[in-house]
């Protein structure tokens, strides 16, 4: 069987709604594909026993029919599902890499990302390409409709995940339809400072960009203890907080030597407001 892996992501950044994305070091999905006549699905790992393995009902089902790749698909989850870790992004990143291969279609990475986003479009309703991205082409991504742009970096990120679960569904629905003017101006700023950040592998630009004013109080409101774990991850040193794509992880850079205290203090915050929470040290991977 032929193999892939496939990296975690954190979506949006805050100010990067549907656009920003970047891949992080661990943890990761394994997809193993072998060709056969018509697509079956296996699910095993963290979380598999969520996930439905009718090729019409999973991420990885629909990239293998936009490929036409009829394949035994064996998903082997290291990403536990509605953790805003890109879990079903990872799983069809990963697909949509070992199907081109198996069947030699010869894709590029590049061209791979709208086919991996189709199946987004099964679990939360919308291609969006801000979590497949960086999942196929690694480091920090712009993913718009125009196509995406990548910038390769190894910025120290911390991600805290909870064990309660947010479904990306239900957190589109809270994301504001409307913004201001006011509201737009600062997101371009925001968005603008991150960018540059990352080109710099710079913490603090990339903190003070992941300050979204419009998305982000929305999500983060879906989320029990998030204002403690963001506070206390400030107070150790975090250079920016934010909800990891639709959540509930939460997501902080710092600098690298700081990852070890900003990671405990947010496993704390958790803790205190009674709710068990994993952390992962990780970079842009
Ligand atoms: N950009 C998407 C969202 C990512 O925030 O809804 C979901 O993982």
């Amino acid at each position: 069987m032929l193999t892939v892996r496939a990296p975690a992501t954190s979506a949006n950044l805050g100010s990067g709604f549907d656009v920003f994305g970047v891949a992080l070091s661990r943890p990761a999905d394994i997809v193993r594909v072998a060709k056969a006549d018509e697509t079956t699905i296996e699910v095993t790992g963290t979380g598999s026993e969520y996930i439905p393995e009718d090729p019409e009902k999973n991420t990885v089902g629909a990239v293998a029919a936009a490929l036409d790749a009829p394949a035994r698909i064996e998903i082997d989850k290291g990403i536990r599902p509605a953790s805003g870790l890109g879990s079903s992004a990872a799983s069809a990143a990963a697909a949509a890499v070992a199907l081109d291969e198996l069947y030699d279609r010869g894709h590029t990475r590049e061209e791979l990302v709208p086919i991996a986003a189709e199946g987004e479009a099964v679990v939360s309703g919308t291609a969006h390409a801000d979590n497949v991205a960086p999942s196929i082409l690694g480091g920090f991504t712009v993913a718009t409709d125009e196509g995406v742009t990548r910038v390769g970096t190894s910025l120290p990120l911390v991600v805290c995940l909870p064990e309660t679960v947010v479904s990306t569904r239900d957190a589109r629905r809270v994301v504001p339809e409307e913004v201001t003017m006011d509201e737009q101006v600062e997101t371009v700023g925001k968005a603008a400072t991150l960018a540059v950040g990352m080109c710099r592998g710079d913490p603090e630009l990339v903190g003070r960009g992941m300050d979204d004013s419009v998305v982000t109080p929305a999500r983060a409101a879906l989320i029990d203890g998030y204002a403690a774990v963001r506070e206390d991850a400030f107070a150790a040193g975090a250079t920016g907080v934010t909800v990891s794509g639709a959540g509930p992880a939460v997501l902080a850079t710092c600098r690298a030597n700081d990852r070890r205290a900003v990671g405990s203090a947010m496993l704390d915050a958790f803790a205190e407001a009674g709710i068990e929470a994993r952390v992962y040290r990780s970079r842009v991977g």
